[in-house]
């Protein structure tokens, strides 16, 4: 399949036209950007990564029941997905305290949840992606109730199965960012990336940072970093 013409580019993801009115190619950059896209860098091998986890991932949860964007990788940095609607919403899962969550609440970053939190952010640039409610969600119409009771649903779900999944790596799942779309025939489905750069992972043993919380906070050994989660991965 070919790319077209360029309908998209984001921070760290270009999308492409195909002659498929119901496809698109999704082109993963190294660019890097964090706060909001206020520091900026490249993670040099990061766009093989992350294209390479997400679908591996993403195929883990097919099977498992979730739907989502993903049809098929055709390089490196490149993937044919289902072109969707993007519901305007990250949706973020925590089973561990960290980064705004601890800032918010003056938890120590480590700290255990009872049972996993879902949060969703307005995915709007200008105003740094914003924390609302589901009240805040249907009174802006940003999704319709029942899109609501299945993305959360499917965020629940996900989290079991990608905990179960990254522990036999040795890898605990301290959060993550999702995101979800509708398809041409209303479908809910999966879609973005799941990737070192949307989840934080921790070795169960050492609790060292395995994602892009070392570019975040500036504490070297980026790359290193997301060369071993694909090593653990056995994507190499
Ligand atoms: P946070 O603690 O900064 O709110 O981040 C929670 C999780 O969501 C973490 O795994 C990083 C991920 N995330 C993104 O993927 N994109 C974003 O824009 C933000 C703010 C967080």
């Amino acid at each position: 399949m070919k790319k077209l013409e360029q309908l998209y580019e984001g921070k760290a993801k270009k999308v492409f036209a195909t002659d498929d009115p119901n496809l698109v190619i999704v082109s993963y950059k190294d660019d890097a950007t964090a706060l909001n896209g206020k520091k900026r860098g490249t993670i040099a091998g990061k766009g093989v990564i992350n294209n390479q986890m997400s679908n591996h991932l993403m195929k883990m949860l097919e099977k498992n029941g979730i739907p989502t964007h993903f049809v098929e990788e055709i390089s490196g940095t490149d993937t044919v997905v289902k072109k969707v609607e993007i519901v305007p919403l990250e949706v973020i899962v925590r089973n561990v305290a960290a980064g705004s969550l601890s800032k918010r609440l003056g938890l120590p970053e480590g700290t255990p949840m009872r049972k996993p939190v879902i949060e969703y952010c307005y995915k709007c640039d200008a105003l740094d992606d914003p924390m609302v409610n589901e009240y805040h969600i249907a009174a802006m119409g940003w999704a319709d109730d029942l899109t609501m009771q299945t993305i959360a649903k499917y965020a629940l779900k996900i989290n079991k199965l990608l905990l179960a999944y990254f522990k036999k790596l040795n890898v605990d799942l301290i959060d993550f960012k999702i995101e979800f779309g509708t398809t041409a025939d209303g479908t809910v489905v999966l879609a973005d990336e799941i990737s070192p750069d949307t989840c934080r992972f921790w070795d169960s043993t050492t609790h060292e940072k395995l994602d892009k919380d070392r570019f975040r906070r500036d504490m070297g050994g980026v790359e290193e970093a997301y060369e071993e989660m694909a090593h653990r991965l056995q994507l190499d």
